[in-house]
């Protein structure tokens, strides 16, 4: 029965933590996954693959990218890890461009509505966690539990910068700055589905904690309503 699944989404911009939350909150509640944003990694690099420029996308072009979006040949590893067309991708996702290309495809409507019931399609017994910039306003505004993540720009880029690093991906903090500013910039002014908190949505600011104190305080909020 719909009703009976749980599911909280966790929205908010780039390197504020969500990733991290997510998959802790869904490994403890034995809940299912969705990284939604590896979906639009994905498709970006679907298309650079197909040598689509994601520069300058004219209408046309932006049919062609929500085909392709549509047809994602995609496997979440449930080890960790994410095939496409059956190659491990992982690692060539994760980049910080990657992360920019996904949100050149993110801008357009038809990617979006093409990308909309592949999520939907997560949300399974006994649960979901889903982690994006929509969740809570567009893909499921359902939820009962609805958080939006913040912090200051710096301490993002000072937490994306240590992750990249442990990932073994070099990246110079100034430009990390500037590619984090510029994601901002388009995830917020887009017309379809911009990053904002849902009217009902429970803002926390994670600048001064740490992944354990936001995960309890997010488990608080979310004993308080299945009770
Ligand atoms: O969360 P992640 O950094 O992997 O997302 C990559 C990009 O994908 C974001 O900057 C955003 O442009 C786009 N995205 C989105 N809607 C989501 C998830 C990600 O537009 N629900």
């Amino acid at each position: 029965m719909a009703d009976s699944i749980g599911l909280i989404t966790i929205d908010g911009p780039s390197g504020v933590g969500k990733g991290t939350l997510s998959a802790l909150l869904a490994e403890k509640l034995g809940w299912n996954y969705l990284d939604s944003g590896a979906l639009y990694r994905l498709t970006a690099l679907a298309c650079i693959q197909k040598e689509i420029s994601l520069d300058n996308i004219i209408d046309d072009t932006e049919s062609k990218i929500a085909d392709i979006a549509r047809t994602l040949d995609v496997k979440f590893l449930p080890q960790g890890g994410v095939l496409l067309e059956g190659k491990e991708v992982e690692a060539l996702i994760r980049t910080e461009s990657a992360g920019n290309n996904a949100s050149k495809v993110a801008v357009i409507t038809k990617v979006r509505e093409a990308l909309l019931q592949r999520q939907k399609n997560f949300f399974q017994a006994p649960g979901l966690v889903a982690d994006g910039r929509d969740m809570g306003t567009t893909v499921f505004p359902q939820a009962p539990l609805k958080i939006f993540l913040t912090a200051s720009a710096e301490e993002r880029a000072k937490r994306r910068y240590k992750q990249l690093i442990e990932k073994g991906i070099t990246v110079k903090m100034p430009d990390l700055v500037v590619e984090i500013q510029q994601r901002d910039d388009r995830d917020i002014n887009r017309s379809a589905s911009p990053l904002i908190a849902a009217q009902d949505a429970q803002t926390i600011d994670t600048s001064q904690l740490s992944i354990d104190e936001v995960y309890k305080e997010v488990l608080c909020l979310y004993q308080q309503i299945a009770v």
